[in-house]
């Protein structure tokens, strides 16, 4: 699926350690494009972290803030950004036709393997503090693959790509 790269923003979605943020500060470099990491933006407004807020306030509430954030950036009337989002941002089903109104939707697809690898080296993401991390992304990933795919202008699996050829590869499909 490649449709134009519209003269908006570009939206990065994927999973957790898919390299939604590695990828937008390196396109934000490419094309001058300022970087916007949706987690980033509710921990500043809540003053906590990811992990606090799902501790002191539920995920329901962390989900709330994501779908305020994404309406909130469509109402400022973004333009030229590169947007990273949390893996579970398009999971609301409301939140995917903003995501594309929002711009240029890329699903960062990457394997079980790349993605335990990279989850295992940070403890803010509460959703993997379980047991069996890969049982618990294998499980994820099941569910949420169709979501990214229905969200998705382009879809590109990065395993095996560096992150410059990933980057290139967003704009080249473009
Ligand atoms: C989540 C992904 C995280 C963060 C929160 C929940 C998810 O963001 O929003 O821990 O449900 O996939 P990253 O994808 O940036 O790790």
């Amino acid at each position: 699926c490649s449709e134009p790269l519209p003269a908006k923003n570009i939206i990065l979605v994927g999973f957790m350690g898919s390299g939604k943020s590695t990828i937008g500060r390196e396109l934000g470099q490419l094309l001058s494009y300022p970087l916007i990491d949706t987690d980033s933006k509710i921990e500043e407004n809540e003053k906590l972290s990811v992990a606090d807020i799902f501790s002191l306030k539920g995920e329901d509430y962390f989900r709330e803030s994501e779908t305020l954030t994404v309406q909130q950036l469509i109402s400022d009337g973004l333009t030229h950004h590169i947007i990273a989002t949390g893996g579970g941002l398009p999971v609301r089903p409301e939140n995917r036709p903003l995501l594309r109104e929002l711009g240029y939707v890329v699903w960062l697809d990457a394997n079980t393997d790349t993605i335990l690898e990279r989850t295992s080296r940070n403890s803010n993401r509460p959703l993997l503090q379980t047991e069996n991390p890969r049982a618990t992304i294998e499980k994820m990933l099941a569910q949420r693959n169709a979501i990214y795919q229905e969200v998705a202008h382009l879809h590109l699996q990065t395993t095996g790509l560096n992150i410059a050829e990933t980057a290139h590869g967003i704009l080249e499909s473009a």
